[in-house]
């Protein structure tokens, strides 16, 4: 048994020989599934997400590159989409590598990298109007058995500096919402983008019993974020030179105004934890890079 690999124009999936697998749409780089050995399911991605490369998938991890939500007041990105355009652009696939031990099916890996640059064909051509810097990006996606990582390089290979932000927007598939308890978050700062006034810290563990929308900046920048269900840990997260950590989820309202959110009741089987660096920026000099990564972990 070995890592199995199949690509076509548009996607490129792997699969460990104990049966778990990826799938990452070119578009975006966006990974659309992760799958365990039984052929769960641990990302949400919505009935009605664009997978043509038409806009942005909704579901799975679409990347968040080099602004996060709009920032009108920061001149470098304020004309750029929400989100920026990594998302909207299509990515080269780099290629693949696997580590596999003849001896132990289990430690089995599988690594695909994507690559996109300021002067790729695919780049979405918003990003050369209105973000006219000369950058490289590298995005690596690790499945082994009982993780997914995807991880960003970000380098600046012009003259000029240019800030950025980075986040991984992860959907993650959940049974019930209402089942919901999310742990790592007690006593952390954040800013509530649904009701400011209201963002004052609060215990473990955390529900979301509505529209939820928050950036959290955890005093430790590797303390993990754990999603339980039904009382049962499901999914841990860490991350790696990440600051922030996103809590979204649209509800019933918001999801009734996304067109490409479907079922409409879909907010029910979907969280977004979203690991970034988003609540200030990174400022690249020429030849600097940023490196940022989240490990999900089945718990
Ligand atoms: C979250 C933001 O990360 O992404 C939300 O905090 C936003 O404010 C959500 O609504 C979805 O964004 P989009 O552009 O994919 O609809």
């Amino acid at each position: 048994a070995t890592v199995t690999f199949s690509e076509d124009n548009s996607r490129v999936r792997a699969e460990l020989p104990t049966g778990e697998s990826v799938e990452v749409l070119l578009h975006g780089a966006t990974v659309i599934s992760w799958k365990d050995a039984a052929g769960d399911e641990k990302l949400w991605l919505s009935d009605a997400a664009k997978l043509d490369g038409s806009k942005a998938v909704r579901g799975g991890i679409p990347l968040v590159f080099p602004v996060f939500g709009t920032a009108p007041d920061h001149e470098q990105t304020k004309t750029l989409p929400q989100h920026g355009f990594a998302r909207t652009s299509r990515w080269e696939f780099l290629g693949k590598s696997t580590s596999e031990d003849s001896f132990s099916l289990s430690s089995a890996s599988v690594k695909l990298d994507f690559g996109l640059s300021s002067a790729a064909a695919g780049l979405d051509p918003l990003a050369r109007e209105r973000w006219p810097y000369a950058f490289n990006l590298i995005y690596s996606v690790t499945l082994t058995r009982d993780s997914l990582s995807t991880g960003l390089v970000v380098t600046n290979d012009g003259e000029k500096p240019f800030d950025c932000q980075v986040l991984f927007h992860t959907y993650l598939r959940v049974k019930d919402i209402n089942e919901v308890a999310i742990a790592g978050l007690a006593s952390t700062p954040y800013v509530d983008k649904v009701s400011p006034a209201a963002s004052a810290p609060h215990d473990d563990p955390l529900a979301i019993a509505a529209e939820t929308d928050r950036v959290y900046t955890p005093a430790s920048a590797s303390a993990a974020v754990t999603v339980s269900e039904s009382g049962e840990p499901k999914f841990r997260i860490t991350r790696d030179n990440l600051s922030d950590v996103v809590v979204w989820n649209p509800w019933t309202d918001k999801a009734a105004g996304m067109a490409d959110f479907e079922p409409k009741d879909g907010f029910r089987q979907m969280l977004c934890i979203e690991p970034g660096s988003v609540s200030g920026w990174q400022v690249l000099e020429q030849g600097d890079a940023f490196e940022g990564a989240q490990t999900i972990t089945l718990a």
